[in-house]
């Protein structure tokens, strides 16, 4: 493990494999007890020379499939560096007319579709139990106090992404996308958003006691439009170029205020630290 103490990770999804307009230090592979992350991680310096730890989810030339992420070792391996909270971003399908291909959305809700292929706990094939609160998935300090800052970021930009929040995210299997007749069910259940990435990395974050937030990029509209053709994957890579260049956009702007957010300690937004304390089932 490195004794770099890095204490904001950016998670990157599809189409997102640098955070290039930042200055890279160096790059750390720390090996964990899950094994090494996605990718190496690379220790970004901001303007300031305050430093954020950026891990390419699918690995940097995205040869990892959502099913088969390594969460364990990617969320293990940021909080060896001494990172606090992670800024995760994703590509997603929209289940909402309004929220169109390009949209941003910081969601703060999640129903889980995968199929229990994915290790989700740092606890399994352990003796410890242990049931992590999660009825709130993302931390709601971290997730609010990016919203204005993520809006002002987007309207710099001047490209006219509307940003979205108290949105409900489906996490699906995958590898193929949903039939029309899924897509229609998600909706029904609430769902606005869906992708294959958003679990278990949100679960782990909180068993690591880590604030996390996603920053949700819409691609597609999925398959519930009935007149429409269903999602491709051609369709959804037509829009991750532009989507990650205003995720780097995003960040750049941001981060050094995250990082300020972030540095006291016992400070305001570390609201998942001692979250685990009552976890543990007593023997
Ligand atoms: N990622 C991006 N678009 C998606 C969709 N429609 N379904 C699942 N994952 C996605």
């Amino acid at each position: 493990m490195s004794d770099e103490k890095v204490i904001i990770g950016v998670i990157g999804g599809s189409g997102l494999y640098n955070l290039d307009n930042l200055t890279p230090l160096k790059q750390v592979n720390p090996e964990t007890p899950w094994g090494l992350p996605s990718s190496p991680i690379t220790i970004c310096a901001l303007p300031s020379g305050k430093k954020v730890a950026f891990l390419a989810r699918h690995g940097i030339g995205h040869t990892i499939h959502p099913s088969t992420v390594p969460s364990r070792a990617n969320i293990s391996a940021l909080k060896s560096l001494g990172v606090r909270a992670i800024l995760a971003f994703s590509a997603v399908g929209s289940l909402r007319e309004e929220i169109s291909p390009g949209s941003f959305v910081l969601p703060n809700q999640i129903i889980d579709r995968t199929k229990g292929v994915r290790p989700a706990s740092f606890f399994e094939g352990t003796s410890i139990v242990a049931h992590a609160s999660f009825g709130d998935p993302y931390s709601n300090k971290f997730v609010s106090w990016l919203e204005s800052r993520v809006k002002k970021a987007l309207d710099e930009e001047g490209r006219g992404v509307k940003l979205f929040t108290d949105k409900c995210i489906i996490c699906m299997e995958g590898p193929q996308f949903s039939t029309r007749a899924e897509s229609l069910m998600y909706r029904q259940l609430g769902g606005d958003l869906i992708n294959m990435s958003a679990l278990p990395e949100a679960k782990l974050a909180r068993e690591a006691e880590l604030s996390y937030a996603l920053v949700a990029t819409a691609t597609d509209y999925d398959a519930w439009r009935p007149e429409e053709g269903t999602v491709t994957a051609a369709e959804v890579f037509k829009t991750l170029t532009q989507n990650a260049n205003t995720s780097r956009h995003v960040a750049a702007t941001i981060l050094e205020e995250v990082h300020e957010a972030f540095a006291a300690d016992g400070g305001d937004m570390l609201e998942e630290v001692g979250s685990m304390k009552l976890s543990i089932m007593p023997r």
